[in-house]
């Protein structure tokens, strides 16, 4: 099989870090390097989470890149009130020493991109992919695909009444993703909350895990521990939404998602800061720049991603017919 080429660019971060998980263990991929970003957590702190992850995974033969430290124009706005202290759920996991790269992810993003065909899974603000474009916008039109977890359609925002996180950190970042994409002719694929929100690890799946895997399943238990209390505390919710896996389940098999094209924008000031304006009725008479994707299967997402991470045949994961 020949494997598909693909950066990801994240602030792990609790569902990053399993989103990461699933594309390492996705035969169909090669991983070429994770480029970290500010957002979840700050982008040091990402690093080393990044490594926590590889090391668990025992694939620190994946090169991490540490990028932007601060959104393009925006105060840097953290999320660790959901991610915990650590960025990883306060399972405070022992550092991972040294494998610090010698370039920065852009310049790693600008090489790679400009030697080979390799698409990108964008899971944080997207402040590096804005660098690379004012620095070599050619680089960034090379991108064969770009998956984007962020933006919203038709659901609330996480962040404001209207925003998503990863847009609303650094909507500028965003905004000239976006028309940089309008502007090249490509479309971005937008995994955004409309979907994501459908995909809640609930405490039976996880449970369900643990009793398949039980060091796999420790591991998810330990970093998602404080993300199921934040889930509880703040949208009363009994379960985890674990919005990045999904961007990496859609790049596998697209099946798994359902949308539309569209011309979308996204604000970059005001009340609706980081909102996604989706042109659905073609209003601006503009060529669609994105794949809003609106509607998924949880199921076979979950089916998908515990065959993968767990190494089992989906076939025998019989029992999420009746806990999904
Ligand atoms: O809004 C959800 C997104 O913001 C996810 O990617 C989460 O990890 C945070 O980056
Ligand atoms: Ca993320």
């Amino acid at each position: 099989m020949k494997k598909r080429k693909v950066i990801i660019d994240c602030d792990p971060g609790i569902d990053d870090s399993l989103a990461i998980m699933l594309a390492l263990r996705s035969p169909e991929l090669e991983v070429m390097g994770i480029t970290i970003v500010c957002g979840n957590s700050p982008v040091e702190m990402g690093f080393e989470n990044a490594k926590k992850v590889l090391w668990q995974m025992g694939r620190l033969d994946v090169p991490v890149y540490i990028g932007a430290d601060r959104p393009v124009k925006r105060e840097y706005v953290n999320a660790l009130d959901t991610h915990g202290a650590d960025g990883l759920g306060e399972s405070f996991l022992p550092q991972v020493p040294g494998y610090r790269q010698t370039v920065s992810a852009v310049e790693f993003l600008a090489c790679t991109l400009k030697r080979e065909k390799v698409s990108v899974i964008a899971l944080g603000p997207m402040t590096n992919l804005a660098e690379l474009i004012q620095k070599d916008k050619e680089a960034f039109l090379q991108i064969d695909e770009l998956i984007s977890m962020g933006g919203s359609y038709k659901s609330h925002g996480n962040c404001s009444p209207v925003a998503e996180y990863n847009y609303w950190c650094d909507p500028d970042a965003a905004a000239l993703v976006y028309e940089t994409m309008y502007a090249g002719g490509k479309h971005i694929h937008m995994v955004g909350l409309d979907v994501t929100r459908e995909i809640v690890l609930t405490p039976t799946i996880l449970e369900y895990i643990c009793r398949l895997d039980e060091e796999m399943g420790a591991f998810i238990q330990k970093i998602t521990k404080f993300y199921f209390d934040f889930h509880w505390n703040w949208e009363h919710i009994i379960g985890c939404v674990i919005n990045d896996p999904l961007a990496v389940a859609y790049f596998l098999d697209r099946n798994i998602c359902e949308g539309f094209d569209a011309f979308v924008q996204v604000e970059t000031q005001g009340i609706s800061i980081g909102q996604t304006v989706v042109d659905a009725m073609n209003f601006y008479r503009r060529k669609a720049n994105a794949r809003v994707l609106t509607k998924t299967d949880a199921k076979s997402f979950f089916v998908l991603f515990l065959s993968r991470i767990l190494g089992i045949e989906a076939e025998k994961l019989d029992l999420l017919e009746d806990i999904v």
